[in-house]
């Protein structure tokens, strides 16, 4: 099935009287999605770093690109298939991994929504280290789409270790090092309600499953649920340096991403490092405010990763921007708060609904516009709009 049959089903559902329960544009679903979260929940989704300038120039950026049409192409067939780190993925879009997905739910446990959205859609899932439900429940929703794991090293090493070997054990398909979020951003909007989901103990469930995070505790969890916290809090941020790398990459044999890459050099770096994978991002803008959007970032990365796959995400709001992504040569494109917001209003239906309709625009648009094969998506396809 093209993923551009969603808009047939669309219309002839109208034909009996049926309209979609869930808004058709990015526009109409953030703030409806807001309003149906609690608000500790949506300053922590919704808001970023400093007055977000970061944020927004993020999706705007995407404005400064135009694709140019061509015609007589006749491209009615689309292949938008990828290989990835020697997985064969229907499409180049992924989940980009959201911390407090579960709570995003209105069940609260997002991450298992997410988990089935990933199965029924082919769109894999990056589960964060943050999550409700343990990352062997997660992995066990998944069906036949692979599923990624996002690690954030504790400082710990004995702890990485059990995470990274819990997440082999699970059938996790790759590991992503977050390396921008050692230490929180300043973000005004979750300090003017002193809100930090994780220190009132949401979300650590990876932790409090963990047998090495257990034998660290006096008590247990269960026991002592605020003593867990504070050893979290302890153990979480790992300012980690080059000279770690080494290390990390020992870890696993799964392929290693690093994720917040945006500086050339960098990738170079981590690319002689042996990392498999590098993750264009700069998380959205929830951490350093006064920054580039990560798109400007993207093709500097693209050249310096020489050949390996660069995943990007930060501001992807459309179809469009998805196909933009890739002619600036992103080997997979990360779709963050759109889906936790299709997660807050319809539960999995809502993610399913919100990722269906990012492959149909961009497939469809791939069809109007001439562009049938991934392939054919290059820097060429673009025009700077100013
Ligand atoms: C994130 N992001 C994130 N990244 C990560 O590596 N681990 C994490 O636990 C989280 N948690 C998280 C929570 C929330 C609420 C958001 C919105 C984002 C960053 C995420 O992976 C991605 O980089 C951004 O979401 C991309 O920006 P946009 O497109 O969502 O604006």
């Amino acid at each position: 099935m093209a993923f551009a049959d969603y808009q047939n089903e669309i219309y002839f559902d109208g034909l009996r009287g049926v309209v979609p329960r869930l808004p058709m544009s990015y526009a109409e679903l953030e703030p409806l999605a807001q309003a149906a979260m609690p608000p500790s929940v949506r300053s922590y989704v919704a808001g970023g770093a400093g007055d977000e300038q970061t944020q927004r120039a993020n999706a705007t950026a995407f404005g400064e690109w135009g694709l140019m049409p061509r015609m007589l192409v006749g491209a009615s067939e689309r292949d938008l298939s990828v290989e990835l780190f020697g997985l064969r993925l229907p499409s180049p879009l992924f989940m980009a991994p959201v911390g407090v997905l579960g709570l995003c739910a209105q069940g609260g446990h997002g991450d298992l929504a997410a988990a089935r959205a990933a199965a029924r859609t082919g769109v894999p899932m990056v589960a964060s280290t943050l999550t409700v439900d343990p990352m062997e429940e997660v992995a066990a929703e998944f069906g036949d789409t692979p599923g990624f794991f996002q690690l954030y090293p504790p400082t710990d090493r004995e702890l990485t270790q059990s995470l990274v070997r819990r997440a082999e054990a699970a059938g996790f398909r790759g590991i992503v090092v977050t390396l921008d979020t050692w230490v929180t951003g300043w973000r005004p909007r979750d300090l003017a309600v002193s809100n930090f989901p994780q220190l009132r103990g949401h979300c650590l469930a990876n932790y409090t499953s963990d047998p090495v995070f257990r034998a660290l505790l006096a008590q247990s969890p269960e026991d002592d649920p605020a003593a867990a916290v504070l050893r979290w809090a302890q153990l979480f941020g790992n300012p980690l340096t080059w000279d770690d790398l080494p290390w990390l990459r020992s870890l696993t044999d799964l392929p290693l991403i690093l994720k917040g890459i945006c500086h050339p050099d960098d990738a170079r770096r981590a690319k002689d490092a042996g990392v498999d994978g590098i993750y264009c991002s700069n998380h959205g803008g929830r951490q350093a405010n006064g920054g580039l959007p990560a798109l400007h970032c993207l093709p500097g990365v693209v050249e310096a990763a020489d050949g390996l796959p660069v995943l990007f995400d930060s501001g992807v709001r459309s179809g469009a921007d998805v196909v933009k992504a890739l002619a600036l040569g992103a080997s997979a494109v990360g779709v963050g708060r759109p889906y936790a917001y299709g997660l807050a209003l319809g539960g999995a239906d809502g993610i399913v609904h919100v990722l269906r309709s990012l492959l149909a625009e961009a497939d469809l648009l791939m069809a109007v516009d001439g562009y049938p094969t991934l392939a054919d998506l290059t820097p060429d396809a673009l025009r700077r709009l100013r």
